[in-house]
């Protein structure tokens, strides 16, 4: 015992340290989604220099609803975070990390967004565990996950939940569009082997499944010339589709390459719609990492239906590959998406799942500074 005081005394200090941190980051990020809401950040002078700093009051006065007394205790944290400057007493500034919280600013919508649709979740966990039977369990099936319970929809999945809540589809969808542009095709996969099948016959060319607002359908057809737009299309739910009313449905986005197909119908629905059946692409970008694995099994059964039968056909799977080995954020990511029944996966458990659906992969395309990657599959 006497022994081990020494080194286990330190240990202790550490893990209360630990434990400490964790506290602080909840209270940081509790404060944060909170100023971001009030709008508090914006309200602060613009310059950096430090005579722009406004004294607490002049702060509380500039944001409706606000008390003073609260709005006071919630900037000393944030004074002590280093996330605003005081440089004197009562009176506070920007500093370069507290603009980065400005309305419009993408990490002030990444707080909100972790906000929402994690730390909400989070809370409800001992309740999902308990009516998974007092199991440590992630969801398996799409329609009862920690997300439902903490919006007050159990029964429903993840776009089930965003029809019912148009405020977090509108800030779900933001956030999609926001990142959309790292997952572009151009230069990571060639469709070159296509050309010399387009002449064979008529049939459908891309479908872009689960392809939303079809922003990354236009983007390959831009990048790929040779594929007239006639002969694909977005397969969505009719939701998807229409856009929230603000111009961003797929009629919108696809205006610029007129003959593009809008299929409403689901993934899971077997057999698919008939317009998009024999197509030599089945695109599914972040669609099915959204997904349990018997869903993900069930989508690829009803596409691989769906495939032409003399073996031309091909699977893209664009998603941000799981690497459990390689960051923190990428395993992060994983247990992010479980709140709603979804799973972060690497290309060896696509493989997994392709396998029950009868495919196999062809080709892995990565790119390593992003985890994005493609999983291309072939029929078997
Ligand atoms: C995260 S968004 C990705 C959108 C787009 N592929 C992108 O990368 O920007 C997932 C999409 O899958 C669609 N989706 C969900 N369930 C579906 C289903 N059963 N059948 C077809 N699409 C579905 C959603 O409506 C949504 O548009």
């Amino acid at each position: 015992m006497t022994d081990q005081q020494p080194s286990s005394r330190p240990n202790l200090r550490q893990a209360l340290e630990l434990a400490g941190s964790h506290f602080v980051n909840l209270v940081e990020i509790g404060i944060l989604k909170a100023f971001i809401d009030f709008g508090v950040f914006d309200k602060l002078p613009e310059s950096d220099d430090e005579s722009s700093s406004i004294t607490v009051a002049e702060l509380a006065a500039r944001v409706p609803n606000c008390d003073e007394a609260t709005l006071e205790r919630m900037a000393n944290f944030l004074v002590a975070a280093g996330i605003l400057a005081s440089p004197s007493p009562g009176r506070v500034a920007h500093t370069p990390s507290s603009r980065a919280y400005c309305t419009g600013q993408v990490p002030a919508g990444f707080i909100v967004h972790v906000y929402n649709f994690l730390l909400r979740p989070v809370a409800c966990w001992s309740t999902f565990f308990e009516r998974q039977g007092g199991r440590l369990a992630a969801p398996v099936d799409s329609h009862h996950n920690p997300l439902g319970l903490a919006t007050g929809h159990p029964d429903r999945d993840l776009y089930g939940i965003l029809d019912a809540e148009p405020e977090l589809a509108k800030l779900f969808n933001a956030a999609m569009q926001g990142s959309a542009g790292i997952y572009s095709l151009d230069g990571v996969y060639d469709f070159g082997w296509m050309r010399d099948l387009l002449g064979l016959d008529d049939g459908p060319v891309i479908v872009d499944v689960g392809g939303s607002s079809g922003g990354a359908l236009v983007d390959i057809l831009r990048a790929n010339a040779f594929v007239p737009p006639v002969r694909c299309a977005v397969l969505d739910l009719p939701q998807a589709l229409e856009g929230d009313g603000t111009g961003t449905g797929a009629a919108a986005t696809t205006a610029g390459t007129p003959g593009v197909q809008l299929v409403s119908g689901s993934m899971f629905a077997s057999p698919l719609p008939a317009p998009v059946g024999g197509a030599l692409v089945y695109h599914l970008r972040r669609v099915l990492n959204d997904f349990p694995d018997g869903a993900v099994v069930q989508a690829l059964t009803a596409i691989r239906a769906a495939c032409r039968p003399d073996g031309t056909s091909r699977v893209l799977i664009v998603e941000e590959l799981l690497h459990p080995n390689r960051s923190k954020f990428s395993v992060a990511q994983d247990i992010f998406v479980m709140n709603f029944g979804g799973k972060r996966r690497s290309a060896d458990m696509f493989g997994a799942l392709a396998d029950r659906a009868g495919f196999r992969v062809n080709a892995v395309l990565e790119d390593e500074a992003t985890d994005f990657g493609v999983v291309e599959l072939v029929t078997v």
